[in-house]
């Protein structure tokens, strides 16, 4: 076989993946149960209606074949609704929502459509590394998005921000559309966490910002919101063209969503709502217990299901791994700024946080 192709050889290692292989590895070793708060997996499942949903729809005779390949045009008329109730922001269901499978897959899409080989990717830092991957599958390079002088290609925002758990600052999303307007560029709001927002903060879509469709595209996906992570289904919405060029490039790459998926994606976003709210309400409240447990340490969450914290010094993650059993997500690995930061996990039951807590207060306080 010849070499492994540059666009593989470009690849950073997967920052999840070796952080899940080394978490096992520590838990296969004696000692007590290791408490893993490093990885973000929504702990709880969708509400049983949506499951109910795929049940019945995977009963049908007639949604067993390929399925239309741009989506149901019931499931994005129902993810339009979904935006203009909860964020005032009124979408065109053909033209503006592009159906995706899964956010991961949607961040890769973004670099392929709006960037050219060589091009220039403006990051936000520290910020989720999925996006560094996706950068690197385009052939393109990356700068942190810190500078908004400069010329590029495409501009990944993420509010609220996984890892920092930051909301959306004052002034964000206004600034990223002058800066597409002035640079020609393309802007892509990563609003995985968007409904997860806490101290009585509202959820804010990028494209309620004046001039952000014409100039960007919101991931919106059914993971946090919907506790539906495993099922693979979020859509990419907002500006036109760029929704077109993602529905063309995934006429080549995939043949349709199983319908039966898409069905109870319709359930989730057009039945009872309560759900969303018990689990922002729950991550809230395990927020408020985490920075409780830690007095003193710096650690912050406006938002999200996780907690970013600074690490006294000596102390890494690594060693709360190996000396506490206590798994987190080292915050080098979202960027060089996060080196001396934590990432920690409220997606978690209870009682493994509060197990999580204690050890981790063991190692800081
Ligand atoms: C910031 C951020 N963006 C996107 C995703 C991808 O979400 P999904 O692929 O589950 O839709 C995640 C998942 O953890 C995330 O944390």
């Amino acid at each position: 076989m010849r070499p492994r192709p540059q666009r593989l050889e470009r690849l950073p290692e997967q920052y999840f993946a070796a952080l899940l292989t080394r978490v096992a590895a520590a838990a296969a070793q004696e000692g007590e149960p290791l408490v893993d708060l490093g990885r973000g997996n929504p702990e709880t499942g969708p509400p049983p209606h949506v499951v109910e949903a795929l049940r019945s729809s995977a009963l049908r005779a007639d949604v067993h074949g390929y399925a239309h390949f741009r989506g149901s045009p019931e499931l994005k008329e129902a993810l339009a609704a979904r935006y203009r109730e909860v964020y005032g922001v009124m979408l065109d269901p053909l033209r503006e929502v592009a159906i995706v499978p899964g956010g991961k897959f949607a961040l890769m899409e973004f670099a392929l459509v709006a960037a050219a080989p060589g091009e220039t990717i403006l990051l936000p830092e520290p910020g989720y590394p999925d996006y560094f991957s996706a950068v690197a599958l385009a052939e393109a390079t990356s700068r942190p998005s810190g500078d908004l002088d400069s010329p590029a290609a495409a501009l990944y925002l993420n509010y609220p921000s996984n890892p920092t758990a930051a909301a959306a600052p004052a002034g964000v999303f206004a600034a990223a559309v002058e800066w597409a307007e002035r640079a020609g560029g393309a802007v892509l709001h990563d609003f995985a966490y968007g409904d997860l927002v806490f101290d009585g903060r509202r959820p804010e879509s990028f494209l309620a910002e004046p001039g952000a469709r014409e100039v960007g595209i919101e991931l919106f996906s059914m993971s946090k919101s919907y506790g539906m992570a495993g099922w693979r289904i979020a859509f990419l919405v907002g500006n036109e063209e760029l929704v077109a060029r993602v529905n063309e490039l995934q006429d080549h790459l995939f043949a349709g969503i199983f319908q039966p998926l898409q069905d109870a994606a319709v359930a989730a976003l057009t039945g009872p709502q309560g759900s969303v709210e018990v689990r922002r309400a729950t991550y809230e409240r395990r927020r408020d217990r985490a920075l409780a447990a830690l007095p003193g340490v710096e650690a912050r969450s406006e938002g999200t299901f996780y907690v970013w914290l600074r690490l006294p010094e000596g102390v890494t993650a690594e060693r709360l791994l190996v000396e506490q059993r206590v798994a987190v997500a080292p915050g080098e690995g979202f960027g060089p700024s996060g080196a001396g930061w934590a990432r920690l996990s409220l997606a978690v039951a209870d009682e493994l946080l509060d197990a999580g807590l204690e050890r981790l207060q063991r190692a800081v306080l």
